[in-house]
């Protein structure tokens, strides 16, 4: 999920408490690793690299940013299982894995020599300084370890009542016979999922104030974005506004903390936010932060990996027969298989990052501190050696006695940073699939495959989805 960016440190801004002040206020206590730039790398450096391209640093960039499931396969097929990319800003140095032998070394590789939050520190400004997207090493480990026990087995059980029934009350009224785009319908119905479900937040009045709130705060671009590389821009309409908005969502996460910390019905609540409180020690801030990234990091992503799923689904009669045959029998194994074979074919995210604090061997080769290296998934996930007719959608792949490696199925990344939500992001996964087939035949407003399009970090459907849906007979 790593979108490296270079240092920002720059003058206290005003914001009171908000994140972007603790981040643009320069207080983030990160020792950075100097980025390896390409274009002052001596001669005998650039030679120990893989091979890559020759274009200009702004080219590459480009259509990295907006077509690197274009790009990717290319370069693999011209340069070998290991190429070198040199992206802007900063210069540097990027060395992409497709190989999962080669991504092994890497998300089993040392912590301290691999940092991922250290390519997400500009996140610091929304998430916070706490968020455990950019911490590194044993602040990191501390912060995941008070985080796993509200994701492990027996807590997901817990939440899938719930989740079945917000599954049940958003696809009840879908319009039969009309067009519309379903990703919409996934936002919206995933942002549900976290308000109540991992904020714990049921009341209706209160969820009428949240809504509009996280709706707003998670249409973050790269244009906000920009607030915290450049500090002045904070004072203008488009970023002073977007600031109002988080700091109105704080005031109400600090709101429910507090409440939730005097509850005395604590111990039989089961939502993420009070299980936290029951696990482990922590500060308004730390809880503040995490909401916060959990929020970030598991609205789009689940709404867009369902997406695709019932993309791939309404495209064939034979697989939505039999997935609607599961959902009536209830055999989840099958449903499973679906999410499996859909985040497989259709990665929402497409790449992830370790930037290199210590010069490191990866793939035979050493490669300097500074380097970032990254993980295709959407090289390893289309690899006709890891998966036959790799674009075939076909959930069989995930059933039977020779299940995929866990090594050539990577969507939520790996190692120690492999993602909190996989889990979480499976079983919502299941019970939306399951409302959804049980009630409704799902056909494609046009057969041929949609494009994806880069959203952020992530790749959704570029039309967004379009069906037309009609009751079961
Ligand atoms: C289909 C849905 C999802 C996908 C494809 C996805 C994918 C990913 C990926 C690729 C990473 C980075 C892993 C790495 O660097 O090795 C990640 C990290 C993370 N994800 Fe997810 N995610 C999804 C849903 C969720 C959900 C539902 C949540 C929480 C409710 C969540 C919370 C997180 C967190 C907290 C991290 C940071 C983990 C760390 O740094 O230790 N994700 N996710």
């Amino acid at each position: 999920m790593s979108d490296d960016t270079p240092g920002h440190k720059g003058p206290m801004n005003g914001y009171g408490c908000s994140p972007w002040r603790r981040s643009v206020g320069g207080v983030t206590p990160i020792e950075r690793t100097p980025l390896l730039d390409a274009r002052t790398l001596d001669r005998e450096t650039a030679r120990g690299l893989p091979p890559g391209p020759r274009w200009p640093m702004a080219v590459q960039t480009a259509i990295f940013a907006n077509h690197r499931k274009w790009l990717f396969p290319r370069l693999r097929q011209r340069y070998g299982d290991v190429f070198t990319v040199r992206l802007v800003p900063g210069g540097r140095v990027v060395v992409v894995l497709s190989r999962p032998d080669h991504i092994r070394e890497v998300f089993a590789g040392p912590a301290n020599v691999l940092h991922t939050g250290e390519g997400n520190t500009v996140l610091a400004a929304i998430m916070g300084e706490n968020s455990l997207l950019i911490l590194d090493e044993d602040d990191h480990l501390r912060m995941r370890k008070q985080l796993m026990p509200a994701f492990h087995g027996q807590a997901l059980r817990g939440y899938q009542n719930l989740v079945a029934e917000l599954a049940d009350a958003a696809t009840a009224d879908w319009p039969v016979g009309i067009p519309f785009r379903l990703h919409d319908r996934m936002r919206a119905l995933t942002l549900e999922v976290i308000l109540q479900v991992v904020f714990g937040v049921t009341d209706e009045h209160r969820l009428a104030e949240l809504r509009p709130l996280v709706g707003r705060v998670v249409r973050v671009n790269p244009v906000i974005m920009l607030g915290a590389f450049y500090p002045r821009l904070l004072r203008y309409p488009p970023w002073r506004r977007y600031i109002g908005i988080q700091t109105e969502l704080d005031r109400i996460l600090y709101d429910e903390i507090a409440a939730r910390r005097d509850n005395a019905d604590l111990a039989e609540r089961t939502d993420v936010l009070s299980r936290l409180l029951q696990a482990g020690t922590w500060t308004d801030a730390e809880l503040r932060d995490q909401l916060v990234t959990l929020l970030l990091a598991g609205h789009e992503t689940t709404a867009t990996s369902l997406a695709w799923a019932f993309h791939e689904l309404a495209r064939r009669p034979d697989l939505l027969r039999k997935a609607q045959a599961a959902a009536d029998t209830g055999d989840h194994a099958y449903l499973d298989a679906i999410g499996k074979e859909s985040l497989r074919r259709r990665p929402v995210i497409y790449q992830v990052g370790r930037r290199l604090t210590a010069s490191y061997q990866v793939a035979g080769y050493t490669l300097p501190r500074g380097t970032t290296v990254m993980p295709a998934i959407g090289l390893v996930h289309a690899d006709p050696e890891q998966y036959p007719d790799p674009d075939d959608f076909r959930p069989e792949r995930f059933l039977g006695d020779h299940p995929v490696p866990p090594s050539s199925w990577i969507p939520f990344g790996g190692g120690t940073r492999r993602c909190l939500g996989a889990g979480f992001s499976l079983m919502e996964g299941t019970e939306v699939l399951r409302a959804v087939l049980c009630r409704y035949d799902v056909r494609p407003r046009r057969y041929e495959p949609e494009p994806a399009r880069a959203l952020n970090v992530t790749q959704v459907p570029a039309r967004g989805c379009e069906v037309l849906v009609s009751p079961r007979r």
